[in-house]
């Protein structure tokens, strides 16, 4: 197996795509997002790119509940903002959501290349790991696996690339087959490994974290660092995410 991963969405290998199997992290927040949504009960969510686009989902489904930020923070007109604490049992069990946030959303776009694609963050990369190992890399003879970090506004960020790291480790751990990792997948399981006892001791110096501090979402913070809380797995397909585990 290849494993290759990429600092920014704007940074892909189209053609190593067309081939692979993409997990897509965007752990502060819209991956996160995704995945406790699903958790809690959501039927499916419909990523998309465009504040307006969701606003037409809407205007077509009022049942539908919309949520995402512009600048971490909810966008007017929408039910939601960006936090996984927001999408609580009590509001979207049994809901369609439509989101649009400013990375995430857009790195999920950019994967539809790809085979498959798994949204993916820290609150859930080993249960997705195990899931792929089990159900997905054996069948559809997979040699190539892309992980995918949304980043933010166009740049790389530490979150994504520490989550990167874990996953990194987790497959090193786990896969039962010779792996060619390239250097970026090297880098990040090192920066994993430094700072896998205390990650706020490096996320606290990154842009995005301060950026989500500053706006009031420390509890967000430390949602999205919880590894491995959720045992939830969740595919991208036909336009939407929904739980397969
Ligand atoms: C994004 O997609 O850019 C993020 O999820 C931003 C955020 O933290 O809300």
């Amino acid at each position: 197996m290849e494993i290759r991963l990429f600092d920014n969405y704007l940074n892909v290998d189209n053609e190593y795509l067309c081939n692979s199997i993409s997990l897509v992290i965007d752990t502060f927040r819209a991956t996160t997002v995704l995945i406790t949504a699903l958790y809690n009960g959501a039927k499916y969510i419909i990523p998309v790119e465009e504040i307006e686009e969701a606003l037409l989902l809407k205007d077509i489904n009022h049942n539908l509940v919309i949520g995402g930020e512009r600048k971490a923070l909810k966008i007017p007109g929408f039910d939601l903002d960006n936090s996984p604490l927001s999408y609580r049992k009590d509001i979207i069990e049994g809901k369609a959501v439509a989101i649009t946030t400013t990375n995430g959303t857009r790195a999920l776009k950019v994967a539809l290349k790809s085979k498959r694609i798994f949204p993916i963050a820290l609150i859930n990369a080993k249960y997705t790991i195990e899931y792929l190992i089990k159900h997905v890399f054996n069948s559809h003879h997979i040699t190539k696996l892309a992980i995918i970090c949304a980043g933010n506004e166009k740049r790389l960020t530490l979150e994504d690339v520490l989550t990167g790291g874990y996953i990194v480790k987790i497959l090193k751990e786990n896969l039962n087959e010779d792996i060619v990792f390239d250097d970026f997948s090297i880098l990040a399981e090192d920066l994993y490994d430094r700072y896998k006892n205390n990650p706020k001791d490096i996320l606290s110096k990154a842009r995005h974290f301060k950026n989500l501090i500053d706006a009031g979402f420390e509890n967000d913070i430390k949602f999205c660092l919880n590894i491995d809380s959720i045992d939830c797995v969740c595919e991208y397909k036909d336009l939407k995410v929904e739980k397969v585990k």
